[in-house]
C-alpha cells in the first residue's frame, strides 16, 4: 500500500527524523501547555520528596508527542529511560525480566499499552501499586507464590484513546495527560526549529504554510517540511518560498487543508454513498476498505476536529463545512 504522506503514524522513514529532533526538555518541547505545566509541578514535587513521579498515562492520536515527553519526564527526572511497547511483550515472564531489570527511579515507558495482553496486564498490577512481584514457583502441588520487590520505578504508558485501556489499568496512573492537536502558531515553531537543525532557510509565510497543513501533528509537520526542502532543493531554491511550499504540498497530494486520499475516501464515501449521512463506522471501514480502529484512532479525530465530520448516535454525518470543502451542494438545500 501507498505510504501515507500525512499519517501521524510512525513510519519507518520517519526514524532519522524523529531521533534527531526530539527535543529532550520540558522547555524545549513546544505547545501542549496545560500538560507541560502540570507535568513540571508534578516533577518538582517529586524530586523535592526523593521520590519517583506517579505512573502517568499520556494519550491522543499518532504523532502528537507522547514518546518525546515520555523521554523527557526520564531527562527532567534525571533518571534512566527504559522503553517497551504493548505488543512486544507476549508474556507475563517477559514484563517480569524488564521490571527485574529496573533500577530506584527508573522510566519505563510502554508505547501501545492497551495492546498488553491481559495475563501480562495482572503481573502490572501489584508492581504497579506495591512495587512488588507476584510470581509462582514450581509446579503442580508444589507451586507457591513468591513476592519479590522492586525498586521504585515510574511507568509512563502512552496509548491513541484513553478509552482502550482496561478500567483496573486505567486507574492505577495517577496522572492523566491528554494531548491535543497543536495550533498553527505552535506548529510554526515546530517547523522553524527543524529547519534550524535542519540548516535549512524558509521565510516565515512557508513556514506557516506547511504548519497549516500539517493536521495539527508535529510528526506530519516534520516529514511535509522535510519533503518540501528535497523539492525546493532539486528546483535550486535557497531560501524555501510559499509559492514552493505550495507546489510541493501539491505534488505531495496533501489539499489545502492538509488532507489526503484517504480523506477524500472518506468523505467523498459517505456524501456519495450515503447522502452524508448519518453512516454506521463498521459500513464506512467496509465501504473504503480501511479497519474501524484505524479509521476511529488515525484518520477520524481531525476530521472531527477541524468540522468537517461530526459523531452522533445514529452513526457519522459529513457537515456542511465538508460539503463547501469539495464545493458540493449540501443536499436538500
Ligand atoms: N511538543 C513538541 N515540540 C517539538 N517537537 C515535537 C513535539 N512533539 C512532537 N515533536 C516531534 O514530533 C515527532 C513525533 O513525536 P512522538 O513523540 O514520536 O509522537 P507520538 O509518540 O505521540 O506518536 C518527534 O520526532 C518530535 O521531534
Ligand atoms: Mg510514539
Amino acid at each position: 500500500m501507498e505510504e501515507r504522506m500525512i499519517s501521524g503514524e510512525y513510519q519507518l522513514s520517519d526514524q532519522e527524523i524523529d531521533q534527531s529532533l526530539r527535543p529532550e526538555r520540558l522547555n524545549q518541547y513546544i505547545g501542549q501547555e496545560k500538560t507541560k505545566r502540570n507535568l513540571s509541578i508534578f516533577i518538582e514535587a517529586a524530586k523535592m520528596r526523593n521520590e519517583p513521579l506517579d505512573h502517568t498515562l499520556l494519550y491522543g492520536p499518532p504523532g502528537l508527542g507522547k514518546t518525546t515527553l515520555a523521554s523527557i519526564i526520564a531527562n527532567e527526572m534525571e533518571v534512566q529511560f527504559r522503553t517497551t511497547s504493548g505488543p512486544a511483550i507476549e508474556r507475563a515472564g517477559d514484563l517480569a525480566a524488564i521490571l527485574s531489570s529496573l533500577e530506584p527511579g527508573d522510566v519505563l515507558f510502554i508505547d501501545e499499552i492497551h495492546r498488553l495482553p491481559r495475563s501480562v496486564e495482572e503481573v502490572l498490577y501489584p508492581a504497579m501499586e506495591d512495587f512488588c512481584l507476584d510470581i509462582v514457583v514450581g509446579n503442580g502441588s508444589s507451586a507457591r507464590s513468591v513476592r519479590l520487590d522492586l525498586p521504585p520505578f515510574t511507568l509512563v504508558g502512552a496509548t491513541t484513546r484513553a478509552g482502550l485501556l482496561s478500567a483496573p489499568l486505567r486507574d492505577r496512573f495517577g496522572v492523566h495527560s491528554r494531548l491535543d492537536f497543536y495550533d498553527t502558531a505552535a506548529l510554526c515553531s515546530i517547523v522553524e526549529r527543524t529547519a534550524e537543525i535542519f540548516h535549512v532557510a524558509i521565510k516565515k509565510d512557508a513556514a506557516v504554510e506547511v504548519a497549516r497543513r500539517s493536521r495539527g501533528t508535529p510528526r506530519i509537520a516534520n516529514r511535509l517540511l522535510k519533503r518540501v526542502r528535497d523539492i525546493a532543493q532539486v528546483e535550486g531554491e535557497e531560501t524555501i518560498s510559499k509559492e514552493m511550499t505550495n507546489k510541493a504540498l501539491e505534488m505531495l497530494q496533501v489539499d489545502d487543508k492538509g488532507l489526503d486520499f484517504i480523506d477524500h475516501k472518506l468523505l467523498l464515501g459517505i456524501i456519495d454513498g450515503f447522502n452524508g449521512g448519518p453512516v454506521g463506522l463498521d459500513t464506512i471501514a467496509a465501504t473504503i476498505g480501511e479497519e474501524s480502529q484505524t479509521i476511529e484512532d488515525v484518520y477520524e479525530p481531525f476530521l472531527l476536529q477541524i468540522g468537517l465530520l461530526q459523531r452522533t448516535p445514529r452513526g457519522r454525518v459529513v457537515t456542511p463545512k465538508a460539503y463547501d470543502h469539495f464545493q458540493r451542494e449540501v443536499p436538500g438545500t
